[in-house]
């Protein structure tokens, strides 16, 4: 075994160095809680970057992948498998409809879902191609969804990037009216923008955004990898806005740890793709698929309600911290479990505090604490982060 000295300089020699990693080594996980190498214990309010939504070691997840890699890891998407039809059955019925593509990653499922769009614009119109995105935007590290991802130190060097990409303050109404017109192939958003910040549009947003979509047939992308999946207390964070995008894309949990992507697309828009016109060799594979109904299982209404109640207990305890450090704590953003407390100042050191304190949280555009915790989380154990938090803030602030 090796210590983990040596596993830092094996990293060093061996691993391309694009994560700026924190330095413990994770060994096992057991429902919110990981440990490391050294058996010291974490509280885990990042959950693999709100991948691991049903924690670590959920036995019906376990279970799931365990027997479906005895009995059939992988098989080519030339042939049919039950597990996937039921993972896709599932997700349509969520949807309310619809066509369903399994691919590997967030960025894979909105490499698709722009692939799909600019085909069905391409079908309306060969200049009905531009895709109007937000700043602040995440969406991935393909050159597409680089491109797409409305922050320019994520595109630096990668030039020539691909065209017809423009961007748009997040939340504005009015700027999107004037950029949208009848060359818009699609406008495509976070449902609530993570990576940027947990930022949280108006209420009436969406329907304006909606309607303005339908007016000049552009097709509306919601991405919902990191906000969808039960994690804001419904299923697709979508639904608190009273609308539904023509596709919408998700990753991260839906098969809580097992890669996986998707993307889900109105009948309408969904009739562009022929036979030929995507694929993946991984894509819905049965491991993962098995992993995705798992999850789909576990979310039902009591479920989901609990990550409402929880995240809004979470909420409430995170703005009382505020109230004692009102010159620290700028602003408490976010719905359910996916949560952003924005500081006056950097937030790195303070998330390696916490992890000296047992406690795993992220910091996300250079000052926003960002809390994605497993959504089985519950009210004691988010007062046991909490602890933490009252200890570590005040010695910063
Ligand atoms: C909203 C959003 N879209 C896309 C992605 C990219 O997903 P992946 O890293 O699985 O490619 C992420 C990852 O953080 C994300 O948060």
């Amino acid at each position: 075994m090796k210590t983990n000295e040596q596993i830092y300089a094996a990293d060093a020699r061996d691993y391309l160095p694009v994560f700026a990693r924190y330095k413990i080594v994770l060994d096992h996980g057991d429902g919110v809680y990981v440990y490391d190498t050294q058996g010291k214990k974490y509280i885990d309010f990042l959950g693999g970057i709100a991948v691991n939504v049903l924690g670590h070691g959920y036995p019906a997840l376990v279970d799931a992948v365990a027997s479906q890699a005895k009995k059939m890891i992988h098989c080519s998407n030339l042939y049919y498998t039950e597990v996937q039809a039921d993972a896709a059955e599932k997700l349509a019925k969520r949807f309310g409809g619809g066509k369903v593509f399994f691919g590997n990653s967030g960025a894979e499922a909105n490499e698709g879902a722009i692939k799909l769009a600019r085909k069905y614009a391409h079908n309306i119109s060969e200049k009905k191609s531009g895709i109007i995105c937000a700043w602040h935007s995440f969406h991935g590290r393909t050159l597409a969804t680089l491109t797409a991802t409305g922050q320019p130190k994520y595109q630096e060097g990668f030039g020539p990037l691909p065209g017809g990409f423009s961007y748009v303050d997040f939340g504005d109404y009015d700027a999107l009216e004037k950029m949208v017109n009848e060359k818009t192939c699609a406008v495509m958003l976070e449902t609530i923008q993570g990576e940027g910040g947990v930022h949280v549009p108006p209420p009436d947003y969406f329907k304006k955004v909606r309607a303005l979509c339908d007016r000049y047939g552009a097709v509306l992308i919601l991405d919902e990898i990191q906000s969808g999946m039960g994690r804001t207390g419904k299923f697709f964070a979508f639904e608190h806005f009273g609308i539904k995008p023509d596709i919408v894309t998700l990753a991260k949990g839906l098969a809580g740890g097992v890669p996986i992507g998707a993307f889900v697309a109105t009948d309408k828009v969904a009739s562009a793709f022929h036979a030929g016109d995507h694929g993946s060799t991984f894509g819905g594979n049965p491991l993962a698929c098995a992993a995705a109904n798992a999850v789909l299982d576990a979310m039902t209404p009591d479920f989901l309600a609990n990550v409402e109640t929880t995240g809004a207990y979470f909420k409430e305890r995170l703005l009382e911290l505020q109230a004692k450090l009102p010159w620290f704590v700028k602003e408490v953003r976010g719905t359910g479990l996916i949560l952003g407390m924005e500081l006056t100042k950097e937030g790195r050191d303070i998330v390696n505090a916490c992890l000296e304190e047992g406690a795993i949280i992220n910091c996300t555009a250079g000052n926003v604490l960002r809390f994605v915790p497993p959504l089985i989380v519950t009210k004691a154990e988010t007062d046991e982060l909490m602890n933490v938090l009252e200890r570590v803030l005040p010695r910063f602030s």
